[in-house]
């Protein structure tokens, strides 16, 4: 399976599938990676393992639509079977998704659909949840809230500022996510509607559902 993975930042999830695709869990090649900010250091770890790495400036371009024309252009070129967004806080635009859409995934740490948009952390914190956690689902135009993958869940303590519980959700991001890209490169994801079923997943798991297998 070949992969176009977005980025904006620290690039800790991109280093957690990356890894996973060198240990020969994923049966995967990440072919480019792009990043909407200059210093991204996700553009550094893609580097130092040999990667594409490209930082697309949005100031070059006079609107989102624009932008996102040329992003479609980029990732074309690649001809990728799957697009990760790994920490890319940008919105998409709706023809960019309509241009890819089933074949976008994202990571987004809370329970969506609690706490979509940004700081979600901080918003789980604030709102006094008690418990949190993250999701991969497949990105449509209804922002952090496409059909969901996998979830996992983790507590909030009453001392949790958005730091400690950034990294204690953090944690399950690193293994969530390869999970879930391991599970459409070997074929065993479909979407019907608002659901995905993993076949022959093991559902009904705590604190991870469907049940992780290889992370
Ligand atoms: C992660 O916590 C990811 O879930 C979040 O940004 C962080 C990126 O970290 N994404 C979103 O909030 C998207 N709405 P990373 O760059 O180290 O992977």
């Amino acid at each position: 399976m070949n992969i176009v993975a977005l980025i904006s930042g620290r690039g800790s999830n991109l280093h957690a599938i990356i890894k996973g695709i060198e240990e020969g869990k994923i049966n995967a090649k990440i072919s480019l990676v792009i990043s909407n900010k200059k210093d991204a250091k996700g553009l550094d770890i893609a580097k130092s393992y040999g990667i594409e790495a490209l930082f697309l400036n949005p100031k070059d371009y006079k609107d989102r639509k624009e932008y996102d024309k040329k992003l479609a252009e980029v990732i074309s070129q690649k001809n990728p079977d799957l697009i990760v967004l790994a920490g890319y806080m940008r919105i998409l635009s709706p023809e960019f998704i309509d241009a890819f859409e089933g074949k976008i995934v994202n990571i987004h740490p809370s329970l969506i659909p609690a706490f979509q948009g940004l700081h979600a952390q901080k918003q789980a914190i604030e709102f006094g949840s008690k418990f949190s956690g993250c999701t991969v689902h497949f990105v449509t135009k209804d922002l952090d809230n496409g059909p969901i993958i996998i979830q996992a869940v983790v507590p909030v303590l009453p001392e949790d500022t958005e730091e400690t519980l950034s990294q204690r959700i953090l944690k399950f991001e690193h293994k969530i996510y390869p999970q879930a890209i391991k599970w459409i490169a070997d074929g065993r994801v479909s979407i019907k509607g608002r659901k995905v079923i993993v076949k022959d997943a093991k559902y009904g798991t705590i604190p991870v559902n469907p049940a992780l297998e290889d992370f």
